[in-house]
């Protein structure tokens, strides 16, 4: 394997232990600086010489910052709003290049034949690479991460990359995973493990940056979610004209509303309800959640201590220094 690993020690990773609760998800190490489990070291030769194809589209994004929406949205635009198709889960049609790293699923096939986990999940990189073009994929990693003809520019496909606020990344983390595995500590506690860059896939601010500074490259276009939120006809079109689509204005007010929080949250295709059904019979969390759980910004405002506030935004402060990105 062609990347360094780094332990997690002390404190920190005790904080780390008590945390995450899933036994299906290892010690979390970092992997070239990225805190990933342990057994992304299984699948880190295939992401580097994974073979990217000029067709491909891609979404990158640090979870919880609004991944699924841009999916859709990408998704709709680039096959000219074929709702019809669009009725195949998003999972499926848009598959995520690393999900397998997330558990060990063929033993969980093995041990839980009643659980139905898809192809696209239990070996995602070889659901992709024998998919045909042109491919929809999904990452979180990092651009430091990702398969090498993409880092070197040796190919590229069009890239939509999406952030969000990093205390409301945070919110919305915290709540998504508590439901799925039943996260144990307190909320400050994943604060102060997101503010360490010690949730999967952090350091947030590089994973961040790491995208920005290829935003003149052409080939990626870098979103906000909260900018979706406040015109979103203007980043759909925005996104079609990227992607070198051209729509009425009634196709776009059709996407608008297809995309609105509560038709995603209505649409069995986009709101993840059975995925988080099936790894709940997995993980045995009785947390209740939704996945399409608010959808708002500045919840930060209701549910973070001025005390936190004041750091995440002091952390963001000093990231954000003469990058020209702010929010
Ligand atoms: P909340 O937990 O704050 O509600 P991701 O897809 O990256 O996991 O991001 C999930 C977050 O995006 C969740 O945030 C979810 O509700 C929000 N989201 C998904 N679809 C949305 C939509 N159509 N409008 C607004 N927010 C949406």
């Amino acid at each position: 394997m062609h990347l360094q690993i780094e332990l997690f020690s002390g404190e920190l990773l005790d904080l780390m232990r008590k945390v995450y609760n899933d036994p299906n998800i290892s010690d979390m190490v970092k992997f070239d600086g990225v805190t990933m489990p342990e057994q992304y070291e299984k699948l880190a030769d295939a992401v580097e010489n994974f073979q990217v194809r000029d067709d491909d589209i891609w979404v990158c994004s640090f979870p919880k910052t609004g991944t699924t929406w841009t999916q859709e949205m990408v998704w709709c635009i680039a096959n000219n709003l074929d709702y019809g198709r669009g009725r195949v889960p998003l999972k499926d049609r848009f598959p995520n290049l690393e999900v397998s790293v997330h558990a060990d699923f063929p033993e969980i096939v093995a041990s839980n034949p009643d659980i139905q986990i898809p192809e696209a999940v239990v070996d995602s990189i070889k659901y992709i690479a024998n998919s045909p073009s042109p491919r929809f994929i999904m990452t979180h990693l990092p651009f430091n991460l990702l398969p090498r003809q993409l880092r070197t520019g040796e190919k590229k496909p069009k890239i939509v990359y999406v952030v969000r606020n990093a205390k409301d990344t945070c919110i919305s983390s915290y709540h998504y995973l508590r439901t799925l595995e039943d996260l144990q500590g307190s909320f400050e506690d994943w604060c102060n493990l997101f503010l360490q860059d010690a949730v999967m896939y952090g350091p947030f601010w590089k994973h961040v940056l790491g995208y920005w500074e290829k935003r003149t490259e052409g080939n990626l276009l870098f979103l906000k979610y909260e900018d979706m939120k406040q015109d979103l006809p203007g980043v759909i079109k925005k996104t079609a004209t990227f992607l070198g689509k051209n729509f009425t204005t009634d196709q776009l007010l059709s996407l608008t509303e297809h995309l609105s929080f509560e038709n995603m949250r209505a649409n069995p295709a986009t709101n993840n309800e059975d995925l988080i059904r099936r790894i709940k019979k997995v993980t045995r969390s009785t947390v209740d959640g939704k996945f399409m759980r608010c959808g708002e910004m500045n919840q930060w405002k209701f549910e973070m201590s001025p005390d936190i506030i004041e750091r995440f935004d002091r952390w963001t402060r000093e990231n954000l220094k003469g990058t020209g990105l702010y929010f």
